[in-house]
């Protein structure tokens, strides 16, 4: 296969707890017989980033330190210089809500153009966003044309008045200039900013669970994102503000030992079902630092790590309570992120949400560096690549952009990622 410049899609999550990077290449055995997309992973980079709080930047330089690492390993993995690359955010000062926008039809003969749907997309900006928001994605739902609503697609149809209902994803401004900042003086350009709940929808759900009704849960370090898609259509896009290092914060807290320690001692002994776990196992902390000469009961550890686990998911619940969907997705919970692969976090999240629940899996076919990304965690940077394909036209190939897709907010980010370029 030819390396051209332009076959590339690059994919950098910049998480809580890590940086990933992902160089992909569309596989050319894709062709008009093939219904799913295939990648080949030629490069992944992972490095550690202790420099965020929530998806915030708290230090520049250490984060600009750990996204250079994480580049430079996918750079020598794939023998290509990275230039540019589609950049996950995510934290809780993302919001994501429901709006609609209206305009009059302007096409030839009442019949509704590409560039009315475009104005109607934009005119759902115009409700008013509170200071220092700023829109991250116009996610367009439904269609109304003349009052007969339902529609998924209105290019063509005739009428005087075009409403579109559509999911609307901002974030905190300061906190997105931030990242980008960092990624640029790390020396990559940003080609696009994607909400990273967002972007695992894109690799973790098939077509059919996002049809009929499903719940994408990112279990991250610092935030835990929800996105509820049914009938294809995004209905809520939530971040809640605690993740697995609250977990080890609680283990660190409830064993008197350190974060290293917890952490470690989650990884290894954790679990989030207590009534599984024998009262009589010891875990001799030593064996994590030998400056420690205690020993903790495992079970006191998986009720430790149940507690915050439930007040997670009891949050999830909340979420979907507000929609109507407590209970009432039947493709269920999909778990995704570092977190879900703490032991028993699959009976927990169908105890707690009534809702059946699996580890998320990729739903793309993936060849070359399989192992290295055959992990929840990298479930974003996996779906930024998916979101690559499908928005940028140099990626495309064959494929054609729907009405429907996830639109890239216009205006003013594209602006600052200017700002940024040296
Ligand atoms: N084997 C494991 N068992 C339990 N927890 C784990 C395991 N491996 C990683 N984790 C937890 O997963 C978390 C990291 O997950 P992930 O890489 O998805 O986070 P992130 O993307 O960096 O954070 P965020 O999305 O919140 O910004 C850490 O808190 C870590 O403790
Ligand atoms: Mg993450």
């Amino acid at each position: 296969m030819s390396k051209n410049k332009s076959d590339f899609i690059i994919g950098l999550d910049v998480g809580t707890s890590k940086v990933a990077t992902l160089v992909a290449q569309k596989n050319s055995r894709d062709d008009y017989t093939k219904h799913n997309d295939s990648f080949d992973i030629i490069g992944v980079g992972l490095s550690a980033n202790n420099s965020m709080r929530h998806g915030a930047v708290v230090d520049l330089e250490d984060t600009i330190s750990s996204i250079s690492a994480s580049l430079e390993e996918a750079e020598r993995m794939a023998g290509i210089p990275i230039e540019r690359a589609i950049v996950a955010i995510g934290g809780d000062h993302i919001d994501g809500s429901n709006s609609t926008g209206v305009i009059a039809i302007s096409g030839e003969n009442g019949e509704v153009a590409p560039t009315d749907v475009e104005r109607v997309i934009e005119a759902t900006q115009a409700i008013s966003q509170p200071t220092n928001r700023e829109m991250l994605h116009i996610i367009p739902r439904l269609y109304t044309v003349d009052g007969q609503g339902g529609i998924k697609d209105p290019i063509g149809l005739t009428g005087i008045r075009l409403e579109v209902e559509a999911h609307v994803v901002v974030g905190s401004v300061p906190v997105i200039k931030n990242l980008t900042k960092c990624v640029y003086q790390a020396g990559v350009d940003v080609e696009d900013l994607v909400y990273g709940g967002l972007a695992s929808t894109y690799s973790m759900l098939s077509k059919k669970q996002k049809e009929i009704g499903v719940a994408l849960i990112d279990i991250g370090a610092g935030t835990t994102d929800l996105v509820v898609v049914e009938e294809g259509d995004i209905l809520l896009s939530a971040a809640i503000p605690l993740g697995s290092a609250n977990i080890t914060n609680d283990v660190a807290i409830g064993l008197k030992t350190s974060i290293a320690v917890a952490e470690a001692v989650k990884i290894k002994h954790g679990s989030c079902l207590p009534d599984q776990v024998s009262d009589h196992d010891r875990i001799d902390l030593s064996q994590f630092d030998p400056k420690e000469d205690q020993e903790a009961s495992k079970r006191y550890l998986a009720e430790i790590i149940e507690a915050r686990m439930s007040e997670i998911l009891l949050l999830i619940k909340e979420e979907l309570k507000s929609i109507n969907r407590d209970g009432m997705l039947p493709a269920g919970a999909v778990l995704v992120g570092g977190g879900a692969k703490l032991s028993g976090v699959v009976g927990l999240s169908k105890e707690t949400l009534r809702l059946p629940s699996a580890l998320g899996v990729p739903s793309i076919e993936l060849t070359g560096f399989v192992d290295k990304v055959s992990d929840p965690s990298y479930a974003a940077a996996i779906g930024l690549i998916i979101y690559g394909l499908d928005h940028f036209p140099q990626n495309k190939g064959l494929f054609n952009p729907s009405p429907s897709a996830v639109s890239r907010a216009p205006g003013k980010i594209k602006e600052w990622f200017k700002q940024f370029i040296p």
